[in-house]
């Protein structure tokens, strides 16, 4: 697949088959976004990897809205974070007006490289930003110096999903 087919296999996914994911698979993913650039190459970002069936039942009651059962049958919930006022910040001072944003920055830019990587392997993905951090936070042990991004639900389609429409080139670039 090229690079434009991966991006257009890649589906926010929200019914999935019951099909495992492996540690592998998993470890995969996750060594991919780490090629993924970051602010001063400080690698803030973190994840926590549920894929123990009782703590998948945890993770997903933790999930807000109809998440929960979107995510039946996915094979592993990935907790995104990362280690909040390092990324754009010199002797903890913020570096400009984004501060902790680039921590969010590059989360995002991690994730994406995870989403992309998965869709190469025909593993399907549903980033989650409904999600009640604080009670992800109490189940994973997850230490306060880190802010919980999004979740990412990792797992097999049950069917193709429709591309959402994309906006008119026009309304989101301008050249100068
Ligand atoms: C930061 C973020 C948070 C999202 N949160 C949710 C969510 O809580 N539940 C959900 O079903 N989809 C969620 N989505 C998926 C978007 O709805 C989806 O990406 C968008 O509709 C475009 O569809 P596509 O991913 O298939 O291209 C989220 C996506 C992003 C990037």
């Amino acid at each position: 697949m090229t690079l434009n087919d991966i991006a257009l296999h890649r589906r926010s996914i929200r019914r999935y088959n019951g099909q495992p994911v492996t540690q592998d698979e998993l470890l995969t993913l996750i060594r991919f976004a780490q090629e993924a650039p970051s602010w001063k190459n400080q690698q803030t970002s973190r994840y926590h990897v549920v894929t123990r069936p009782d703590t998948l039942a945890a993770t997903r009651a933790c999930l807000g809205g109809s998440n929960p059962q979107k995510t039946e049958g996915v094979g592993a919930i990935i907790v995104t974070s990362f280690k909040h006022d390092i990324v754009g910040h010199t002797h903890g001072q913020p570096d400009n007006e984004a501060g902790n944003g680039w921590g969010w920055y590059d989360l995002g830019l991690q994730n994406a490289y995870l989403l992309l990587k998965a869709a190469e392997l025909d593993i399907d993905t549903l980033v989650i930003g409904i999600r009640h951090a604080d009670q992800l936070r109490h189940l994973l042990a997850i230490p306060d110096d880190e802010t919980i991004g999004a979740v990412i639900a990792v797992g097999h389609r049950i069917e193709d999903a429709q591309r959402p429409p994309r906006k008119e080139l026009a309304e989101i670039a301008t050249f100068h």
